[in-house]
């Protein structure tokens, strides 16, 4: 039961919790694990009067991105886990649904909230989405 566990992250506390939970599952059940970013895409203008620094500006962001994951992926090194990473461009909600359904993925866990600066709420838009649309089982840690 749960062999791929796909695990969005935002960069908060609480995707970041959501994330040590994920490992320690998957330790025990000998899952893997993909630590998963969505970047909000860009405006479409840019690509046409912006060039070089539309594509400068684009680049960068996926650089931090990729890093991001990259440090969250050597922190959790020492739990032997098989971890892998992935950064992709679009709206966060729909990219984990589509992501946890074309590469079958038997389980998510993400955080209730994120970044979001509005308070008041007990999940955030994007966990809310994700456990309304997902056709995968869905876990969220507080
Ligand atoms: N851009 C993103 N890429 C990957 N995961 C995300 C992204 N945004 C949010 N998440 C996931 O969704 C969880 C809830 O965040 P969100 O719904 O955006 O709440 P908030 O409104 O507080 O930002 C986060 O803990 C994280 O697991
Ligand atoms: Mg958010």
């Amino acid at each position: 039961m749960y062999k791929k566990i796909l695990v969005p992250l935002d960069g908060s506390e609480k995707a970041n919790a959501a994330a040590e939970h994920a490992i320690e599952l998957a330790a025990k059940l000998d899952a893997e694990v993909t630590l998963y970013h969505v970047i909000p895409a860009l405006s479409p203008y840019g690509n046409s009067n912006l060039n070089g620094a539309y594509q400068q500006i684009h680049n960068e962001i996926q650089a931090t991105g990729e890093e991001t994951l990259q440090k969250a992926q050597d922190n959790f090194a020492k739990s032997g886990v098989k971890l892998d990473i992935k950064v992709i461009w679009g709206d966060p909600a729909e990219e984990i649904c589509r992501e946890a359904k074309e590469r079958e993925f038997d389980l998510i866990v993400m955080g209730s909230r994120g970044l979001g600066e509005i308070r008041g709420f007990i999940m955030g838009s994007v966990s809310n989405r994700v456990v309304r649309h997902a056709s995968t089982p869905v876990l969220i840690v507080r």
